[in-house]
């Protein structure tokens, strides 16, 4: 393979706008002169990605990886830097002579030539032969009767490139001109195979829904009997699992919507692909749809990296109620950080396909808009299901339910909102419901936070037992943890395990652990508290995404603490803690600042306080490396 000479190399990249690029995997906003988002390569919560368009190169304040578009492609894909060149020129519609070329290249005409590529091409190649019959075949007519007589226009089956697998088995013949390799056809899927290895075609006399992957190839196809279901027959048939096509991480129409919400930063999450078809006539074109199964991890994950927010908007009967749950609570355990959650409850037994019918396009829009609610908003009606409410057992029973879920929103404002809505609706006094509440918070923090067996152990209190050895370490260790290190550790042992010293800690004015991993542990593990609610060691580790952190969370677990709080020891570990502090003082103070001149766009001044920022920043470094020498 010859080497891509670099005038070749500079064309390409000046071919393109490198937060086009970056746009494709990252939601970017405006910012003052260029964009922010989250970083694809590190968790985050707050936006510390941006991208220069002036000097077309990307960079992350949060994780330090930086680059031009090559790099952010490399990384991004784990791609060799050929390949990314081959993409942006494929991006660039720029010509790369296959000389530079290996094999098994990303871009999409390379990549016909690879077993899944060939494998979208046969796909690609039947949803036109499908479509095709039903447009302009009589074989077609019955499903595009079908279809027009659900409100379907020429144009809506156009863009989804619907189609019809006939009675007449004929996809097989078709292919086979095309593509001679009986191994290929055999995993594509549009075959089932009978006993002596025979292929037949698996979509009989359905309308065809091509289902694309995130870049907009055919992988699979989902086809429905035409009108009525016939009882023992499936009403959907999916494509089988194949090596392009997996259903736990596809998103019927997930490539467009993406795109569509680049403006809005949001996704609409329906129940079937007719409601995302439909929505999509009604202007609303950021809807997705899982495929069949309900909701995965997976998807939950896909969608909470491309979008700021989801709406979850589903059927509001009672087994639509019971997928909002479901659909809630796997987002609440596996959405990244910093992805916002609604909820759009359709008026029971409608789906939203039959809303858009009955209602049409407005009304559907604005519905869309005007009953977005929280997940709370959600809970706090789907608790009622199934309970009368006169009844005072069971009103007790519901406002329990409905203040523990209230405990463990981290806003005072939003849960003080509730409280007031529940008092009134119930005509119960808001300072009782209160107090309730914070004695559930109190139940549910004292509870799981003491979920651990502490370690029992001697402890004086004085500062001097701040010299614990850690119990998992037999043997002394070689290289003793400093005093203030200790007392951080020490002090996040306690933290953790009682809420009591966290607030205690969390109260002193601008308390900042000295050693930036011990800070950032605090951080995140404050972060952790206010979605979970409760303190789980193993909970933590798998919250903390660096090997790193992970050790010395598992350092501090493993310490040999006294069960007993001594507030005494506490508040020396904070006194020696804070001994050490100016600098860091310093650094936090600046990163304060550096945010709020972000947030008001003023980027030079968010510049230089940058560049403060790296000084100080090796100053600590420097000083941390003459401490452990
Ligand atoms: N589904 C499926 N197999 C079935 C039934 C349903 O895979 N036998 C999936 C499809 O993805 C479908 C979704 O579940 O889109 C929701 O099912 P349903 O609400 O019954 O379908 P609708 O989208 O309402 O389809 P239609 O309006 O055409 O009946
Ligand atoms: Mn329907």
């Amino acid at each position: 393979m010859a080497r891509i000479p670099s005038e070749v190399i500079d064309r390409i990249r000046n071919s393109v706008d490198i937060s086009d690029v970056i746009g494709h995997y990252v939601q970017l906003h405006q910012s003052g002169k260029g964009f922010v988002g989250l970083c694809p390569f590190h968790e985050e919560q707050t936006p510390s990605f941006s991208v220069n368009e002036q000097k077309q190169f990307f960079y992350c304040f949060g994780c330090g990886r930086g680059g031009n578009v090559f790099q952010f492609l490399m990384e991004l894909k784990h791609i060799p830097f050929t390949e990314a060149v081959a993409e942006v020129a494929q991006l660039a519609n720029v010509d790369l002579p296959s000389q530079y070329l290996n094999n098994g290249e990303q871009n999409t005409r390379q990549e016909n030539n690879t077993p899944n590529g060939k494998l979208m091409v046969m796909h690609e190649e039947t949803a036109k032969l499908y479509h095709h019959i039903l447009m302009n075949t009589p074989a077609g007519a019955q499903a595009l009767k079908y279809l027009k007589g659900r409100g379907m226009t020429d144009e809506l089956i156009n863009d989804f490139n619907l189609g019809f697998a006939p009675e007449q088995r004929i996809l097989k013949p078709f292919l086979e001109q095309k593509i001679n390799d009986y191994q290929l056809l055999r995993k594509s899927g549009l075959f089932v195979e009978d006993n002596n290895g025979g292929l037949h075609d698996r979509f009989v006399d359905r309308v065809m829904y091509p289902l694309r992957n995130q870049n907009g190839r055919v992988i699979g196809f989902s086809g429905r009997v035409i009108g009525k279901v016939p009882a023992e027959t499936p009403k959907y048939l999916n494509s089988p699992e194949t090596p392009i096509f997996n259903k736990r991480r596809t998103l019927f129409n997930f490539d467009i919507a993406r795109k569509e919400a680049r403006g809005t930063s949001k996704i609409y999450l329906f129940e079937g692909f007719m409601d995302v078809i439909s929505a999509y006539s009604a202007g609303v074109k950021n809807g997705v749809a899982s495929m069949g199964t309900s909701l995965t991890e997976e998807q939950v994950g896909i969608l909470g990296r491309a979008v700021r927010q989801v709406d979850i908007c589903y059927d509001g009967d009672s087994a639509g109620q019971n997928a909002i749950d479901r659909a809630v609570t796997l987002f609440r355990d596996h959405q990244p950080q910093g992805m916002q959650l609604r909820v759009v409850q359709l008026p029971a037994g409608i789906d939203p396909d039959e809303y858009v019918q009955q209602n049409g396009a407005d009304k559907f829009a604005k519905y869309l808009v005007d009953q977005e609610e929280t997940p709370v908003d959600f809970y706090l009606r789907f608790y009622r299901l199934n309970k009368n409410l006169n009844n005072q057992t069971e009103l007790i029973s519901y406002l329990e339910q409905s203040l523990k879920l209230l405990a463990t929103l981290s806003s005072s404002l939003e849960q003080d909102m509730y409280l007031t809505q529940l008092a009134k609706e119930f005509d119960l006094d808001k300072a009782t419901l209160k107090s309730q509440l914070q004695d559930i918070s109190r139940q549910l923090g004292r509870r799981n936070r003491h979920s651990q067996p502490a370690a029992l152990l001697q402890n004086d209190g004085s500062p001097a037992a701040i010299s614990v050895v850690p119990s998992s370490s037999p043997a002394p260790q070689r290289n003793p943890i400093k005093r203030t290190e200790l007392a951080e550790q020490l002090l996040l042992r306690y933290m953790f395990h009682d809420q009591e010293v966290w607030d205690h800690v969390a109260a002193i004015n601008d308390f900042h652990f000295a050693h930036e991993r011990y800070q950032t542990l605090y951080l995140l593990a404050e972060s952790y508290f206010s979605e979970h609610g409760e303190y789980s060691a193993a909970g933590l580790m798998d919250y903390l995404k660096e090997d790193s952190l992970r050790s010395t969370l598992g350092q501090i677990e493993q310490l040999n603490v006294d069960d007993v709080v001594n507030m005494q020891l506490i508040d020396d570990c904070v006194q020696l803690i804070q001994e050490q502090i100016p600098l860091s003082q310093k650094i936090k103070e600046l990163q304060s600042q550096i945010r709020e001149a972000s947030s008001l766009n003023n980027s030079e001044l968010a510049t230089q306080l940058t560049m403060k920022l790296i000084k100080l920043l090796k100053k600590q470094q420097e000083l941390k490396a003459e401490e452990t020498n």
